[in-house]
């Protein structure tokens, strides 16, 4: 059976490069059978943590700001593998997938009272320098996370020297993405 997949987004760029990678893997996992939910957070209204911890004593709101997040949250809950897509924005991710990110303070073990359906995750970046030095720490970040949150790590692409938006469309990271994608 399918598996239901979360991409998540972090890119402000209309059809940029990162928005190619997602497609790619996205095209590979449908072509086997798998489903899979793009939630594009530079689009939407998704704020940063506050830091108020009460996600850790409510078992039942995944946060106090009632923004967009309630549209992530169910996913979440329902998705089994969860794919995070960022240009690098000075060595890290954008703001956009890192205030998402933070949100799933809630779903962190043992304080939060969330529960995930999440259990396998991946990274697809893409970056304009061509330096392995560049992503290693969006990379390290990640790893670090899926470890915390308790997921397996299906695997990391990074597509180098892209900056203008075409520049993804003869990159072996499409075809890279889109093999993990068909190998989920
Ligand atoms: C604010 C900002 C910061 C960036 N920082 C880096 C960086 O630290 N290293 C790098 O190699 N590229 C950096 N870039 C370039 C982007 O990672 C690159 O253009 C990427 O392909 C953009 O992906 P997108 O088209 O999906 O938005 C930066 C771009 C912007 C706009």
């Amino acid at each position: 059976m399918g598996k239901e997949i979360l991409v998540l987004t972090g890119s402000p760029r209309r059809r940029g490069n990162s928005d190619q990678l997602a497609d790619a893997f996205i095209r590979g996992a449908v072509e086997s059978g798998h489903r899979a939910h793009k939630f594009e957070a530079a689009y939407k209204n998704i704020s940063g943590c506050r830091g108020c911890n009460m996600c850790w004593s409510s078992g039942t709101d995944p946060c106090v700001v009632k923004d967009d997040f309630y549209e992530l949250a169910p996913l979440l809950e329902s998705c089994e593998v969860s794919v995070f897509v960022s240009p690098v924005y000075f060595w890290g991710f954008t703001a956009q997938l890192k205030a998402a990110w933070d949100r799933f303070y809630a779903y962190g073990k043992p304080e939060g009272k969330k529960r995930f359906a999440l259990k396998e995750s991946a990274l697809l970046l893409t970056l304009g320098d061509t330096e392995d030095a560049t992503w290693r720490h969006a990379a390290g970040t990640y790893r670090d996370i899926a470890e915390y949150l308790g997921w397996k790590d299906r695997g990391i692409i990074a597509a180098k020297g892209v900056n203008n938006k075409m520049d993804i469309q003869r990159h072996e990271a499409l075809g890279q993405a889109e093999a993990l994608g068909r190998s989920l």
